[in-house]
């Protein structure tokens, strides 16, 4: 097939364009580079440019019928979001509404949406499943979930198949360790960790020792950058076998949650091995982040028979630090 790329040069994206490489896919990643970059974009064709550029899109749609769209170009941090919330509805939904329209014009059938956790705003249970209501409770949430309400839209009325996942928390790196995550700047909490136990921190905080779980501190479910890409790759496959239509949307996760604590303590085992230690210091809680967000992935392992692989913390955290070793 030959499958657009859209912000193949981010972490997912880049691992993304490796993975449907290697099943024997065209891939063409398109990519501003505002917070990808180059050196990740190893697979595929990379065109420079931007997501909201229709005369771009035009010429790329006009060379070539793509199967699909895959798109994960997008601002993602929260913090930010709430003080430039322009920016998010902008690139977000306003550009993404420029491709969707321009995917419409070439008859582009099938579309794939980077979706997230943060839909949910403040969870009422857990774990999430896909009836769980969707309260964001930040222009960044705000921003997926009025693209996934457009993809509902656009299904019913111009027949654009398309599947929303929402990913939890997204970690590790490509097992071959040839990508791995990349942010600039960076805010997660494994490459945080990592780059601590590395040297290239002085340290880790702990945002808050003061949450309603067990251990004090936020609980998270972290999947493997390699599960979450095989999950796309069999949405994309039931949209084109005709076994899914409509706009679909599935949570991604493994279903189990760690606190901070147990992550920083699962990286300290793995990097103990390779003589290095980290500093751990306590900071106040940051804003905006709720106490527990764990997915029930039920509905993908069901219905696109998807089996994450890399579901253990320890081999998502070996994988990311065997990538941070050779960034050091
Ligand atoms: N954390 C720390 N110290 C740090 C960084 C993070 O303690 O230096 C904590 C956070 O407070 C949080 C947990 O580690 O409890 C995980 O934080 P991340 O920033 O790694 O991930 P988030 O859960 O905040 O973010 C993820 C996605 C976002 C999405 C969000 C939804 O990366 O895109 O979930 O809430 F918006």
């Amino acid at each position: 097939m030959n499958i657009l790329v859209v912000g193949g040069a981010g972490y997912i994206g880049a691992h993304m364009a490796k993975q449907l490489t290697r099943q024997g896919h065209a891939v063409m990643v398109l990519d501003n580079l505002s917070t990808g970059f180059r050196r990740l974009a190893r697979y595929g064709s990379l065109v420079e440019g931007d997501l909201g550029d229709a005369a771009l899109l035009d010429e790329l749609f006009s060379r070539t019928s793509f199967d699909g769209v895959m798109h994960f170009a997008a601002n993602s941090l929260v913090g930010e979001s709430v003080e430039r919330p322009d920016k998010y509805y902008r690139n977000n939904v306003a550009n993404t509404l420029v491709l969707l329209d321009r995917m419409r014009h070439f008859g582009v059938p099938r579309f794939i949406f980077s979706s997230t956790a943060a839909t949910f705003g403040e969870p009422d249970y857990s774990p999430i499943d896909e009836q769980h209501p969707q309260r964001p409770i930040n222009p960044y949430g705000h921003s997926k979930w009025m693209v996934e309400q457009v993809l509902k839209d656009y299904a019913s009325a111009y027949g654009l198949d398309s599947v929303s996942l929402r990913y939890f928390n997204a970690a590790g790196a490509d097992p071959e360790g040839e990508l791995g995550e990349c942010h600039e700047p960076e805010t997660h909490l494994i490459p945080l960790t990592l780059q601590a136990a590395s040297g290239r921190r002085p340290d880790i905080k702990v945002f808050g020792r003061d949450y309603g779980t067990p251990d004090g501190t936020c609980i998270r479910d972290y999947i493997h950058i390699e599960d979450l890409c095989t999950a796309h790759a069999l949405a994309l496959s039931a949209l084109v076998e005709g076994r899914l239509s409509g706009a679909q949307a599935f949570n991604l996760g493994n279903g189990q949650g760690f606190s901070v604590q147990e992550v920083i303590a699962v990286v300290q085992k793995v990097v103990a091995e390779d003589g290095h230690t980290l500093v751990v210091k306590d900071a106040p809680q940051r804003p905006g982040d709720p106490a527990v967000l764990v997915a029930d992935a039920g509905l993908a392992r069901q219905t696109l028979d998807w089996q994450p692989q890399f579901a253990d913390l320890e081999t998502i955290v070996r994988h990311a630090w065997a990538w941070e070793q050779r960034q050091a």
